[in-house]
């Protein structure tokens, strides 16, 4: 037996046991005759004594153990002289009779403790000790229990769990895939799951009524902090549903998460905000609702009512109402007027009104406009003494929303409102069908090419491809994309003319997904299901700023795994066994 208790469970009520206890040398610590060490487990830390006068020679092993060994130790429980209330298990210590060395360790390259000196390369390439961190296990101790949580959750409402593979088709979600060579088809490749989209659709026309999967997904996308290459979803699928059936059966999902975790009661029923007001009050089909400073259109106050060229020559003008900041120093605005012209941000400049605490008006366009015309814009954005008005304009109104959004987020940010412990949830529905691309110069599916039509637009599909709505919802909370669904084509007729308009030609569109259109021709039911991002959900439950945190092993911003030091190159042989070849010379370019 190895142990008899863990290092976290011992209290003065166990005091005069002998008990065996296995684990790591978080400290130790030498005083007078007698030496401490802090034993450290999964469960907890709990203190090792061993006393020179009742044995020198134990006393001296003890003496010699480094950070990060491995041991074992026997003894009595007995209760601390001096007690320690920061610590579960700070009225008693071990005095230990009997001491193994299980694994000497090698200094470690960093403190193992939740304010750790080790920087995050260092971390990650020792991400196996950064994993003894109390704060990153807790991280993934959460993942478990949700994990658990959502599996029984759908459990109870009859959702059953298909394993979908990982060796399929191409997958379109709009990113790019991972690709898999296959050795026993020459020149051909496997695609990795962007999602298992298409398969779960089939497991529909299968009868199997409610699937759901906790399942690995890979995209080859730009990575972010709420981005990796390799995430998890909570991917579900039912039949015989309308949107608002998908939607009840997620929000009590999300409700019973968020009670069970975080002792949150969500509203019993969540706001649902369309697409177009989220873009039209937010700039962003991700609102943050932790707080407000929704925008104010001002086109009709600002633009050619004054001989200010920026403003009469934009597509859109819009503010936000920042409260209590009138106080802003020329240093801060200036601060803000580099944020918003920042590349990151892309505006040309900002505009300031000031309303003062003595109800006057101080602005950047003083010179343009008289004092009445800013009252006029005070009193549309219900401003009160004390605020301080923010503007954008642009000649692009989607391009100057999103500008406008990120400095909301940003005076939200400096204002303290985007409390980690606050949750908003929403969600957000009538997105439209397709967004252009600039990039690839056509119509995409916003969502996917299998999301279903608002039926009252179908009539818009070929003149106003553009106006057309889907049956498409996501789940947002405190400004993240947590989820997003949508009922499905079950008709492969739409599905073909789908298709058409996304511009695949009939033969590329039967060649990827022939199947699916097949599959639909043998009865299939109405469809509709939603995935839930874990690693952002578990990420969100614990407050982490990235979703690496919640991630055993991540990669990092170049989609490398820096431990393991993937990807790699390829032995010779096993490039030939593949077919494959390396371009070098373009290869080293990018170097
Ligand atoms: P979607 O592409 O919106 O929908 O993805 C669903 C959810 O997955 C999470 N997610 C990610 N998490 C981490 N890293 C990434 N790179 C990443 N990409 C997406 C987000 C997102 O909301 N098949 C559809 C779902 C459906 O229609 O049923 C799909 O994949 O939390």
């Amino acid at each position: 037996m190895y142990r008899s208790k863990s290092c976290g469970e011992l209290r003065l009520a166990n005091a005069g046991e002998g008990v065996t206890l296995a684990g790591w040398v978080q400290r130790t610590r030498k005083m007078g005759g007698m030496t401490f060490v802090d034993l450290r487990d999964r469960y907890g830390i709990t203190q090792l004594v061993f006393n020179e006068s009742n044995d020198a020679e134990l006393c001296a092993r003890a003496n010699k153990l480094g950070r990060e060994f491995c041991i074992q130790a026997s003894g009595t429980v007995s209760e601390r002289q001096s007690k320690n209330p920061n610590m579960p298990t700070g009225d008693i210590e071990i005095i230990v009779k009997e001491l193994n060395i299980l694994s000497p360790s090698a200094t470690p390259p960093f403190t193992i403790e939740d304010n750790t000196d080790g920087g995050d390369d260092l971390r990650m390439k020792y991400r196996y000790l950064d994993l003894r961190r109390p704060s990153v296990r807790q991280n993934l101790e959460l993942r478990h229990r949700m994990t658990i949580l959502i599996r029984n959750f759908l459990d109870s409402r009859d959702f059953i769990e298909v394993e979908t593979p990982i060796l399929v088709g191409s997958t379109p979600e709009g990113a790019r895939d991972f690709v898999v060579p296959s050795r026993m088809n020459p020149g051909q490749f496997y695609a990795l799951p962007q999602s298992p989209q298409t398969l779960k659709q089939l497991l529909m026309v299968s009868g199997f009524d409610r699937y759901f999967q906790i399942a690995k997904c890979f995209r080859d996308e730009d990575l972010r902090a709420d981005r990796q290459p390799e995430f998890t979803q909570i991917d579900c699928e039912m039949s015989f549903v309308e949107q608002e059936d998908v939607i009840e059966v997620f929000e009590g999902l999300a409700r019973h998460l968020f009670k069970e975790v975080r002792g949150v009661e969500l509203p019993e029923k969540l706001q649902q905000m369309t697409w177009h007001d989220a873009m039209r009050l937010y700039g962003s089909d991700k609102p943050d609702l932790r707080f407000g400073m929704t925008f104010v259109e001002l086109m009709d106050e600002l633009k050619g009512t004054s001989d200010f060229a920026v403003f009469n020559d934009a597509a859109y003008i819009g503010g936000i109402c920042a409260p209590g900041c009138a106080d802003y120093s020329r240093k801060q605005l200036d601060q803000l007027t580099n944020f918003v012209k920042s590349q990151q941000v892309g505006a040309k400049g900002l505009v300031y009104i000031k309303v003062n605490a003595d109800g006057t008006i101080k602005s950047s366009i003083d010179k343009f406009f008289t004092a009445e015309q800013l009252h006029k814009v005070a009193d549309k954005m219900d401003a009160k003494p004390g605020d301080l008005i923010l503007i954008l304009s642009g000649d692009n109104a989607n391009k100057t929303r999103v500008q406008l959004c990120s400095l909301r987020l940003e005076m939200g940010e400096q204002l303290g409102l985007r409390d980690k412990n606050k949750f908003e949830c929403l969600w957000i529905v009538d997105f439209p069908l397709f967004e252009w691309s600039d990039e690839e110069q056509r119509l995409m599916a916003t969502h996917h090419p299998f999301t279903m039509p608002n039926p009252d637009d179908i009539p818009l599909l070929e003149e106003h491809p553009e106006r057309v709505r889907a049956k498409a919802y996501d789940f947002v909370c405190n400004g993240i994309e947590v989820g997003g669904g949508s009922l499905r084509i079950h008709d492969s007729e739409l599905q073909e003319k789908m298709f058409g308009i996304l511009g695949f030609t009939q033969e590329r569109a039967e060649a990827q997904f022939g199947f699916l259109m097949n599959a639909f021709k043998y009865g299939a039911p109405p469809h509709g299901g939603l995935a839930f991002g874990l690693d952002r959900f578990v990420s969100i439950m614990a407050g982490l700023d990235s979703i690496r945190d919640c991630i055993a092993f991540p990669k990092n911003n170049s989609g490398r795994d820096v431990m393991l030091d993937a990807p790699s190159s390829l032995e010779p042989g096993q490039l030939e066994e593949l077919f494959l070849k390396i371009d070098e010379e373009r290869v080293n370019a990018t170097k």
